[in-house]
């Protein structure tokens, strides 16, 4: 698939970038199931501002997510979180502001949680689902890249959730089981 070189704009603060990108938001009832307590607003959580190209083998498909601060409970605003489809397709994250937690897990529950802050680059190899959460008090972005057939299961995760949570225990945040993982 031959394309056109081009450019594309990211503000590092807000993660907004120009020109034209996709822009998916997710809000509270869209994410019913995923935290461990139900919310009793629709607030939105975070946004995928997509850059387009070709979602093929032979691109590099790139977005930011932002994450706003906030938590349900005493779990902190995050993302779905997913296996890629293609399960070993790898990721880079890129943190541009904010600060979260990046949690990634086997299918066989082992789970590897790393810091994200400005300037961290994370690796996140193929078959490690991926979450990221804003433990901060502003909004977590991120700008990440990754293979253009990699894909979104999205399912496993609905179902059977991550090993662990990230929860605010005495004003800072702390990663411990989830009491609902199906292992
Ligand atoms: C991807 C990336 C990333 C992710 C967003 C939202 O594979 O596209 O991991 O862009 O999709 O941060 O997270 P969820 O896809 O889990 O909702
Ligand atoms: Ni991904």
């Amino acid at each position: 698939h031959l394309l056109e070189p081009f450019s594309v704009h990211i503000d590092f603060e807000s993660g907004l970038l120009s020109p034209d990108p996709v822009v998916l938001v997710r809000r509270l009832s869209s994410l019913a199931g995923y935290f461990l307590q139900n919310a009793d607003t629709d607030s939105e959580v975070y946004s995928v501002h997509e850059i387009r190209v070709p979602a093929e083998r032979d691109h590099l498909l790139s977005s930011t997510t932002i994450v706003l601060p906030g938590k349900v409970g005493d779990e902190y605003y995050m993302t779905k979180g997913h296996f890629h489809a293609n399960r070993d397709r790898s990721e880079i994250y890129l943190t541009l502001s904010g600060e979260g937690l990046l949690v990634m897990a086997l299918e066989n529950g082992t789970t590897v949680t790393k810091e994200m802050r400005p300037g961290v680059v994370n690796y996140v190899p193929g078959h490690w689902a991926h979450r990221s959460v804003n433990t901060g008090s502003e909004p977590l972005v991120f700008y990440a890249v990754y293979i253009g057939d990699a894909g979104y299961d999205y399912a496993t995760i609905a179902e059977r959730g991550f090993p662990v949570v990230v929860v605010d225990r005495d004003g800072g945040p702390s990663v411990v089981p989830n009491p609902r993982y199906l292992a």
